[in-house]
């Protein structure tokens, strides 16, 4: 658990928390569609572009040898934050939605006619149209797993839906719209008792929960570098290797190449085979600060934090008459409604005292039809929240319902 003080000092860290909105100190509760990016970060890519910037694996110059170096590392690094096996099993992407669009695309050979491909009802729409294609191109079904009135998906109606058919199951690790972290490793258990492949979304996971891919045991792990305080534009695709050794690359281009003859191309080993064109590189690179930053606080201190502010939070919100949140045991996020105010308005006048939420359907439609609602006012909480803040948004919220 952190200090005050330990909480100030990182705070001081992240100079855009000293903005002021309409005349009140930023508070950012938005952290669950991008968290805010501390001065060693920012500085990492002014660095890159004041000494290092130049294309990676390409040059025989000192800069370009200097830029590759570091995105390996960057590499290297990530492998040893998952726990993964080794570092050709880290495809670089420009985030959570194209790692899982490549996968998609790339697994397309190994899913035949009458195949069955499953993800729950409350996903992400980016972990639904890439399988919705998927299964229409390849003349496959998609299933999807029910959920309860919590959110919480149907374990035992979930088991019952698989089948030698199923070849492959694509769940968020934690619900991106009502932060309900979905039991994972019962899902893992019971797809290997099939040979059923599996994706996780970790984007909502990955600065917030320990992840251990040795343990958890996914066929692939996605997110995105941007919600774990790191710059946008850089994603990440965990793969087993024998699995990404059988993908068709999906992007074409330079350096996924061994041999191009105007005849036929042959590819590149892993990871390159996966990452045609220029990547990232200010971006990829930074990515070494962003594990430096994670792990220097601990993602174990970190997740005990967040569940105090968590706890905290709901116990407040609870308290409000006409309250109603979405989801029961929950990660960092919290959703809800407030009884005759529209989410938007409720957002909207939050904004108006320096409070920065999301509102909407959080880009799950389905999940908003099941419960009848235009969307939610969403909260989530990152490392530099505190307690004051939370208090700041109780106090805001009664105000808000005396306006409206
Ligand atoms: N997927 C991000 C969110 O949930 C953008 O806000």
């Amino acid at each position: 658990m952190f200090s005050k003080k330990e909480i100030k000092s990182i705070r001081n860290q992240f100079p855009i928390l000293n903005t002021i909105i309409n005349n009140r100190k930023l508070i950012y509760f938005d952290n669950a569609a991008t968290t805010q990016k501390p001065k060693q970060i920012i500085n990492s890519i002014k660095k890159f572009y004041y000494k290092i910037n130049s294309n990676v694996h390409r040059g025989a110059h000192f800069l370009s040898k200097k830029a590759t170096e570091k995105m390996e590392l960057s590499r290297k690094r990530i492998k040893f934050f998952l726990n993964a096996k080794s570092s050709h099993e880290i495809i670089f992407t420009s985030g959570a939605t194209e790692s899982i669009n490549l996968i998609a695309n790339s697994i397309s050979d190994l899913i035949n006619k009458n195949d069955e491909i499953l993800i729950p009802y409350s996903e992400h729409h980016s972990n639904i149209i890439p399988w919705q294609i998927l299964c229409k191109k390849k003349k496959a079904l998609l299933k999807i797993i029910p959920i309860d009135n919590n959110g919480n998906l149907k374990l035992e109606k979930f088991k019952s839906i698989l089948s030698k058919r199923t070849k492959l199951i694509s769940l968020s690790h934690v619900s991106n719209s009502l932060g309900i972290i979905n039991p994972i490793n019962k899902i893992i258990f019971e797809a290997k008792k099939y040979n059923i492949l599996v994706v996780i979304d970790g984007s909502q996971a990955i600065s917030h929960i320990p992840i251990n891919i040795k343990k958890i045991n996914p066929d692939f792990y996605v997110f995105s570098i941007h919600k774990m305080y790191g710059p946008t534009g850089v994603g990440v695709l965990y793969g087993k290797e024998e699995l990404l050794k059988l993908f068709s690359p999906y992007k074409y281009g330079g350096e996924m190449i061994k041999k191009v003859l105007f005849e036929k191309t042959t590819y590149a080993n892993l990871p390159f085979k996966l990452e045609a064109g220029t990547p990232n590189i200010e971006g990829i690179i930074s990515t070494l600060e962003v594990i430096k930053f994670i792990k220097k606080y601990s993602i174990k201190n970190i997740k005990i934090y967040e569940n105090k502010i968590m706890n905290y939070a709901t116990k407040l919100l609870n308290s409000i008459k006409g309250i109603k949140i979405y989801g029961k045991v929950r990660s960092n996020i919290i959703s809800f409604n407030l009884k005759n105010i529209h989410p938007f308005d409720g957002g909207q006048l939050l904004d108006n005292f320096g409070i920065a939420v999301r509102t909407g359907n959080h880009c799950a439609q389905p999940l908003m039809r099941f419960f009848s609602i235009p969307g939610t006012i969403r909260i989530s909480f990152a490392i530099y929240n505190s307690f004051e803040e939370i208090d700041f948004l109780f106090k805001t919220i009664l105000k808000i319902k005396k306006i409206l």
